[in-house]
């Protein structure tokens, strides 16, 4: 196993020649939990796409878990990410993705993510389709779903991009909670404009300048 879950080397990216990441260095060691926070706009959502395998960086050098290829790369991830990535299938293959999960596993992902009393009252439970780009479930019903992908998804490291911000404050701290469980042992990212839900575990750093400064 390599020394770093994540290492970014003065790596930069640009949106169609605007440039929003310059010359950003990052090093994650393995279990290591990392909170981001900064202005909207700033590029937060940008940094995990790239750490995601989702971007390829215009200069310098990315690698995660051992691994350059972004399509390598994302077989050590799981991500909740702040815009809806649901696909228009059913509730279960979003939460599988095809991969073979038992029963048991995918229920004990619903129930941490709070999604259980919500499926059991649709008439096709979890073989419901959330419809094209999710447009059928409400944005707090598409995150805990990514949640509880993200749940029964093995992977070392682990992504969060606002994860909470569409559940009202109870089911957030709740599924904050599932997601806490969820971090031990792995490296986790996790992009918040509410410091109040990184716990101590978590080394922070700042977003300003396309850049990233330790708080
Ligand atoms: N797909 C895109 N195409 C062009 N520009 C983009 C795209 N996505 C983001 N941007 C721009 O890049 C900059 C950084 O966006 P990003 O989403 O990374 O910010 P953020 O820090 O996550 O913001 P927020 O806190 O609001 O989520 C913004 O100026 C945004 O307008
Ligand atoms: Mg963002």
């Amino acid at each position: 196993m390599c020394e770093y879950a994540v290492y970014l080397d003065n790596i930069s990216f640009s949106y169609e020649g605007t440039t929003v990441i310059k010359d950003l260095s990052l090093r994650v060691r393995n279990g290591e939990h990392i909170g981001i926070v900064g202005d909207s706009g700033c590029g937060k959502s940008t940094v995990l796409k790239i750490i995601a395998g989702l971007y390829e960086v215009d200069c310098g050098k990315a690698v995660i878990a051992g691994e350059k290829s972004p399509v390598k790369i994302r077989e050590h991830i799981a991500v909740v990410m702040q815009n809806n990535s649901l696909f228009p299938l059913s509730i279960r293959d979003n939460i599988t993705c095809g991969h073979d999960i038992s029963e048991e596993k995918i229920w004990t992902a619903c129930q941490n993510a709070s999604l259980t009393e919500w499926i059991g009252s649709l008439p096709d439970g979890l073989n419901t389709n959330v419809g094209e780009r999710g447009n059928q479930v409400s944005g707090g019903q598409a995150q805990r779903i990514q949640i509880a992908r993200a749940l029964c998804k093995d992977a070392p490291i682990i992504l969060l991009d606002e994860p909470v911000s569409a559940l009202d404050q109870d089911t957030g701290w709740s599924v904050l909670n599932a997601i806490n469980e969820l971090m031990k042992d792995r490296t986790v990212i996790h992009v918040t404009h509410h410091r109040e839900t990184l716990d101590h575990s978590y080394t922070i750093y700042r977003m300003k300048g396309g850049r990233l400064s330790r708080e």
